[in-house]
């Protein structure tokens, strides 16, 4: 389905494991085919109903990355990003009251997405800052029936010096009863 460059051989656990957030970049453009199969990542995640409350914005161009650094105070690496994704949940449908999770299923799709294609991502949050949110659906031009929930920033790491952290916390877990 996706093409012998896609192949993904190696365990899928791994990728699970191994993800890290990345906020260094290279100068490195990311293909449009790439930033598709992120897209299809995003949109094959679970959702209440299969009703898919969510749509996302693609961002290559340079002015607007930055224009979007300027605004957002909690996404300094967007100034070397190549490119970002806002996802947007949709707030008018009888299934919308779902949305922040269809939206969150997807962003950790795109996320795995991109650990496995070798790219380094940032979820950087937008809703439910609303000032935040806002002032991303002026820019991106989102209709009042959609909400910006999150901004993927996206590039090759700089420099691999992220590391992934231990989460392993087995009391957090409760086997039976809480
Ligand atoms: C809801 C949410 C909002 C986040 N917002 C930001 C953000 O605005 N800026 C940022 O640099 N990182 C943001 N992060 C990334 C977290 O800081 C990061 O996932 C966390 O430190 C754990 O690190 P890891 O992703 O490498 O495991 C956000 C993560 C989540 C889940």
């Amino acid at each position: 389905m996706l093409g012998r460059k896609f192949f993904m051989n190696k365990e899928f656990l791994e990728f699970i494991l191994r993800r890290k957030t990345v906020r260094r970049y290279s100068e490195k453009t990311i293909e449009r085919e790439t930033l598709e199969l992120l897209c299809r990542a995003a949109l094959a995640a679970p959702s209440a109903r299969n009703q898919q409350m969510r749509e996302f914005v693609v961002i290559t161009e340079r002015e607007m990355l930055d224009a979007l650094h300027a605004v957002l105070p909690n996404a300094p690496m967007l100034k070397n990003a190549p490119a970002a994704i806002v996802v947007c949940g949709e707030l008018d449908n009888e299934w919308s009251v779902y949305w922040q999770q269809d939206c969150s299923a997807s962003v950790e799709n795109l996320l795995l997405a991109a650990e496995a294609l070798d790219l380094g991502a940032c979820w950087c949050g937008l809703y439910p800052r609303e000032e935040r949110a806002a002032e991303v659906a002026g820019m991106l031009g989102v209709p009042a029936t959609h909400m910006p929930m999150a901004l993927i920033a996206l590039g090759y790491p700089l420099d691999n010096t992220e590391r992934v952290k231990d989460k392993w916390k087995p009391e957090k877990i409760h086997w039976g009863k809480f």
